[in-house]
């Protein structure tokens, strides 16, 4: 059945959005149907939040939480190691890679993990993480189950590159692949731009909605009848990372936590990446807007600066403590994105600079959740190289050099 055309432009008008009818006299017959089944999803009551940006994500107290350091992690490292390949080889493991995303710093309209990184062969994102993933499997002597997000945008293309690079050797029995939700995408003013005559502009709802998105796909059935405890989740554009690293999986275990985060010591205090502390008492994580002179300035007891140690994205969640939180608010993040559109003559408009607002919920709000947290730290030259940029900072430039240095042949 769905919405009615009445019934859409009463919502509409209560958020005021009534432009996106604008071409719906010039519409066939299923695209009307497909447009108002669109409006009816859409969820328009977050979109005003877009003018009270600054009030959304309110801190609390901050205060420093120490990181396990490298030292600690050497010492210990034949105990965590040992305790990780048990609870991997009992299948309590598995992987959840974020793949959602649009990738729009890297300007690729193809999903990121198709990026070719290689340049005497060919070597994908995709590859590179599937290789180091494999070093476990091998180490272990087991699969791993491996759980995909992507999004309405990204997952046909991202399905069939990888089975026809026949998962890069991994066992498709073990991938499995869900989509996460899109949330709709607005210009300054909170006003949802049309990408397409019939088409709202949307954008992946975040990568926060991961562990719901994993329950509405069914695949927590499968998570929960394999007896899976634990889950790595990690993005898709670093390419050194290692995933379901044992001797991780063993310190977050024998610590006790309800999640493990991979971090590295920051380069500068100033460093763009978001830093691990306490708030209120409980685990969170500071974005580095957020991060005030003062703290940046913090010491802790040995003189070392009290918040160093920046979040890489890869995060060891204890399944059942996350069931808990489910009911709970995210917080919501309003970001400047670019965003296509059409134009007054509704001719499409891909922009160069950022035009309006995507909405987000984002998985480190999920560590403010949960009671305990073991910052875990990772040699940033030897686990820590994002390709978010084509040059630069954290770009395929830095991260080729890196996997260069790593011994990789590219
Ligand atoms: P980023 O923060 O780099 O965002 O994602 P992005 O959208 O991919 O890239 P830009 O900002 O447009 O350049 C960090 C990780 O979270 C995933 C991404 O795929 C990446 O692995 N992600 C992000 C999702 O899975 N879903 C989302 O909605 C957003």
């Amino acid at each position: 059945m769905g919405m009615t055309l009445e019934q859409a432009k009463e919502k509409l008008a209560k958020y005021g959005q009534e432009q996106v009818l604008k071409y719906y006299e010039e519409l066939g017959e299923e695209q009307r149907r497909a447009l108002l089944d669109q409006i009816e999803a859409t969820d328009m009551s977050i979109l005003e939040k877009c003018r009270h940006r600054e009030e959304l994500v309110k801190k609390g107290v901050i205060t420093p939480l120490a990181a396990m350091e490298l030292s600690e992690i050497r010492e210990n490292f034949d105990s965590f190691t040992a305790t990780g390949l048990e609870a991997i080889r009992a299948g309590k493991v598995g992987a959840v890679l974020l793949a959602g995303g649009m990738g729009t710093r890297l300007g690729s309209d193809a999903p990121k993990g198709m990026y070719n990184v290689g340049i005497t062969r060919e070597l994908y994102i995709f590859q590179c993480l599937i290789n180091n993933l494999m070093d476990v499997v091998k180490q272990a002597g087991c699969w791993i189950h491996l759980f995909v997000m992507t999004s309405d945008k990204n997952r046909e293309a991202t399905e069939s590159f990888l089975r026809e690079h026949a998962f890069f050797g991994y066992n498709g029995e073990y991938v499995h692949f869900f989509k996460q939700e899109m949330a709709a995408a607005t210009d300054y003013e909170g006003k949802i731009y049309l990408e397409e005559k019939g088409k709202l502009s949307t954008s992946p709802n975040g990568n926060g909605g991961w562990f719901i998105s994993l329950q509405k796909s069914g695949l927590l059935e499968l998570v929960k009848s394999q007896g899976i405890q634990w889950l790595n989740v990690f993005a898709v554009d670093n390419v050194l990372q290692r995933i379901a690293d044992p001797c991780f999986v063993g310190a977050t275990i024998q610590k006790g936590c309800a999640v493990g985060a991979k971090v590295v010591r920051k380069n500068a205090p100033d460093e763009k990446v978001g830093v691990i502390c306490l708030e209120d008492g409980r685990p969170s994580i500071v974005e580095y807007y957020d991060l005030t002179k003062e703290l940046m300035e913090t010491r802790d007891e040995k003189g070392d600066p009290a918040y160093n140690f920046g979040v890489i994205l890869n995060y060891l969640f204890r399944e059942e403590d996350l069931e808990h939180m489910m009911a709970s608010n995210m917080p919501l993040h309003v970001v400047e994105k670019k965003i296509p559109y059409l134009d007054q003559d509704g001719n499409l408009v891909k922009p160069d600079a950022p035009n309006g607002y995507k909405f987000e919920n984002l998985v480190l709000d999920m560590i403010h959740q949960l009671d305990s947290c073991l910052p875990f730290e990772v040699e940033r030259s030897r686990e820590f190289a994002p390709i978010k940029n084509k040059t630069g900072i954290d770009s395929v430039e830095s991260a080729k050099a890196l996997l260069q240095k790593n011994g990789v042949i590219l």
